[in-house]
């Protein structure tokens, strides 16, 4: 028989905030009927983002939809999707958490949009006995062991920042002399940074350059800033920078290619052959254009897809109370690859 992810003695069995004070009677008749199957064939997802505004996360959002669709055909189940937009806001988000508790949500998935704010979420999830599903924005570890129904679906960041910095690093090596225009055999570079305290910021920057000094090869850091993703911001950093620096930027490190192309956009009026080499991370699909058309040296591909599958195949068998099919590390993780484009492997990821 199939069972359902709460269990009779957790507090889950309680009706949601907004149905309570229902009468004895019938709360006694939930019990004796055992939870011990489904309520039902209604899966009722909860979606968090912490902006629908982030080209990345819309492409996991877009994904989701896709894959609810997917499950519920042929199989009788009806899914339901409810996605929130946090427009930035954490207290927003908290509203949005407790509206889709208070709604009996089977499953949460979070988009958190203060990584310090998951333990307040973490614990209402657990209140109610509804696993909770973070991804992209990776809460500490001890958040995530505050209850063993928390989950964490994501790549790792540091991964991202090696392969970015791995591209550049082949780029010097197959070409120098173009690389190095100053040839004083160090490379000079800028770096736009995501939101300030996001792993993938912190450790993109880190282990992008990182790559490049363990390749033996001198770096010379001129300038970073924070973009918050974001392409306007990006181009407005960038345009200040070349007016600083002009061509001594030899290579422009963005943590997302939201910020490579605003890069880019603030480069459209110097010739291309003065370019600087510019690497990025997420492989949208804009992205992928701009280094077809040879203006994005190369990109890293951040798995948005597989991230939103495996949060549905994750949510599916906790509602069917199965043994995921993946296995989790360390209990509570699900880690996606990164992997490297370039003009070489194109083909592959325009197919996807
Ligand atoms: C990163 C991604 C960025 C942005 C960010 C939001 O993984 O590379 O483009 O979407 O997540 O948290």
């Amino acid at each position: 028989m199939r069972r359902r992810i709460k269990s009779c003695c957790s507090p889950s069995c309680r009706p949601p905030a907004g149905r309570r004070g229902l009468p004895v009677l019938l709360a006694a008749l939930v019990l004796l009927s055992g939870c011990g199957g489904r309520k039902d064939d209604s899966l009722r997802i909860g979606t968090a983002l912490y902006t629908q505004d982030d080209t990345f996360i819309s492409t996991v959002a877009q994904n989701l939809e896709w894959m609810v669709r997917e499950a519920e055909s042929g199989t009788g189940n009806k899914i339901t999707l409810f996605t929130a937009d946090g427009k930035s806001s954490q207290s927003t988000q908290m509203d949005q958490v407790d509206r889709f508790l208070a709604r009996g949500c089977d499953v949460l998935f979070v988009n958190l949009v203060d990584r310090t704010a998951a333990a307040v979420i973490a614990d209402k999830a657990e209140a109610e006995g509804v696993p909770l599903i973070f991804f992209n924005r990776q809460p500490v570890a001890e958040d995530i062991q505050r209850w063993e129904r928390i989950y964490y679906v994501g790549a790792d960041a540091r991964e991202s920042g090696e392969l970015q910095g791995k591209l550049v690093l082949d780029a010097w090596r197959a070409d120098r002399e173009t690389l190095d225009r100053s040839g004083d055999g160090i490379l000079q570079y800028v770096m736009l940074e995501g939101e300030p305290g996001h792993q993938d910021s912190l450790l993109r920057t880190e282990y992008a350059v990182k790559a490049v000094t363990d390749g033996g090869v001198e770096v010379e850091k001129l300038a970073n800033e924070t973009a918050n993703w974001n392409r306007a911001q990006a181009a407005a950093r960038t345009a200040q920078w070349l007016e600083e620096f002009g061509e001594g930027i030899e290579v422009i490190f963005a943590n997302n290619d939201d910020m490579a192309l605003g890069a880019i956009d603030a480069l459209a009026d110097t010739p291309r052959d003065r370019w600087p080499l510019i690497v990025g991370v997420d492989a949208t699909a804009p992205a992928l254009e701009a280094v077809a058309a040879g203006q994005l040296y190369g990109t890293v591909h951040n798995d948005g897809r597989g991230q939103a599958q495996a949060m549905m195949d994750l949510a599916l068998a906790l509602w069917e109370g199965e043994e995921p099919a993946v296995e989790l590390v360390e209990g509570h993780y699900i880690w996606l690859p990164y992997r490297a484009v370039t003009r070489e492997n194109l083909e592959e990821f325009l197919e996807q």
